[in-house]
């Protein structure tokens, strides 16, 4: 057994237990990070932020949301928005949180591409940031079908539908998804218990896992420098803290991230009081219908430019871009064959072209995914998403030719 000594505070009853100032070191006052990042590495932070934020509010309307099909819709638009006291704020951050949760991956997402963080060591990161994006995805469409609304209920439709698979007419595999044949009790329930259990569950797993994948590469940096973290770390714990390249996650570089994390929750907490609607779809205020289907089915915005790269098509054609719009960016660590880890504006134009296209290309599918599938607008979707299709393809040839810089 090991040998305790009588402790000499709780501090060091609890070390000697569960060695926690190692565990502080390891995660805090020695966890290395360089001097040279910007604002947008907090987006990581603000990240973890918005998640307990969701995780919070979630717990606070758990306790009085109904998963019954009879009861779901009042016990949201009524129940939870008028009578309990402060009941309307946990929905509004709940809500709010959901679709800006979004808007900061997208540009975690982006950060990550244009420096080239998923390159060298760092593509487990990366693998765990995308099983995170699709885990959220699932978090918010489960959570969608929840106030039992009537785009819930027609989403939820033309979602498992998809699962039907073109002519493959799995039609027996949609039935076993929804537990029914169309959506209802069985439906509800099932993605009632997705919502509060399973995939905060899996969010919280890959969370650990991002996190783990992060601490042997390290953070990234602006320059694409390759830092010498012993080395670094030596010199700042010698005393040389303006000469070293790197600083100490706690409290140094924390502080930085608080600072953006303070700008963000002003941003945030507007959106709550004065302009949530932006997150509540007008056609989720009516009840399901299964008799009423709606004028326009759209999902919410974030999943409108995948839906924009379905819509198009055949049926058939429309499912294989659809899937592969979903699994492509896994494989970026893979299919960007150049020897650079750098800025996009430094590994020359070709990259440069590809990366401000992708990004410009996938606003341009969102905006058309909203408005109906209609002349200008559907032939602009069509070559919208012919170019997404051909900006992957093209990606490992134009990074071959790529030289070291
Ligand atoms: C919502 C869940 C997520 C959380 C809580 C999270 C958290 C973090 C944190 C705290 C960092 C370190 C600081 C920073 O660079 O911001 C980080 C880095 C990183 N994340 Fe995420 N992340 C999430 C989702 C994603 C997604 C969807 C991707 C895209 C695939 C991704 C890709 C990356 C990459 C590539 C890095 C390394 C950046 C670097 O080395 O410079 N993350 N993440």
């Amino acid at each position: 057994m090991a040998n305790f000594k009588k402790a000499t505070s709780i501090k060091d009853w609890l070390n000697q237990r569960l060695a926690i100032e190692k565990v502080e070191k390891v995660m805090g006052s020695e966890y290395w990070i360089p001097k040279n990042i910007n604002f947008l590495w907090a987006m990581g932070m603000v990240l973890v932020i918005t998640f307990a934020m969701l995780l919070v509010s979630g717990i606070f309307l758990l306790m009085y949301y109904q998963p019954n099909v009879d009861l779901a819709f009042d016990s949201v638009n009524y129940t939870i928005m008028r009578e309990v006291d402060f009941g309307w704020l946990w929905r509004h951050v709940h809500g709010v949180a959901a679709s800006v949760v979004f808007l900061i991956i997208y540009i975690h997402m982006f950060t990550g591409i244009y420096y080239g963080s998923y390159k060298k060591g760092r593509e487990m990161i990366w693998i765990s940031g995308m099983l995170l994006f699709v885990a959220f995805s699932a978090e918010a469409f489960s959570g969608y079908m929840l106030p039992w609304g009537q785009m819930s209920y027609w989403a939820g439709m033309v979602i498992t539908n998809l699962f039907a698979g073109g002519s493959l007419h799995a039609d027996g595999f949609v039935e076993w998804i929804r537990g029914d044949y169309v959506p209802a009790q069985a439906f509800l329930g099932r993605f009632f218990m997705l919502h509060v259990l399973l995939i905060p569950l899996a969010i919280t797993g890959l969370i650990g896992l991002h996190f783990a994948a992060l601490r042997i590469p390290h953070v990234n940096n602006q320059d694409g420098e390759e830092i010498d973290f012993d080395a670094e770390s030596k010199k700042y714990l010698a005393g040389d803290k303006a000469g070293s390249k790197v600083m100490r996650f706690a409290n140094d570089f924390m502080s930085k991230d608080m600072m953006v994390v303070g700008v963000y929750l002003v941003f945030f907490f507007y959106l709550v009081f004065f302009n949530y609607s932006f997150a509540m779809d007008p056609v989720n205020f009516d009840p399901a219908d299964g008799l009423k289907t709606p004028a326009h089915i759209y999902p919410e915005w974030y999943f409108l430019w995948s839906y924009e790269i379905l819509r198009p098509f055949s049926v058939d054609l429309g499912l294989i871009l659809f899937a592969f719009a979903q699994v492509i960016f896994v494989l970026l660590p893979f299919l960007d064959r150049s020897p650079n880890a750098i800025a996009a504006n430094r590994r020359g134009p070709m990259f440069m072209i590809w990366f401000w296209l992708m990004l410009s290309n996938m606003i341009v599918l969102t905006a058309m995914g909203k408005l109906p599938p209609e002349g200008i607008y559907s032939s602009i979707g069509f070559v919208s998403a012919i170019v997404f299709v051909a900006q992957w393809l093209a990606l490992p040839f134009i990074t071959s030719f790529e030289k070291k810089v």
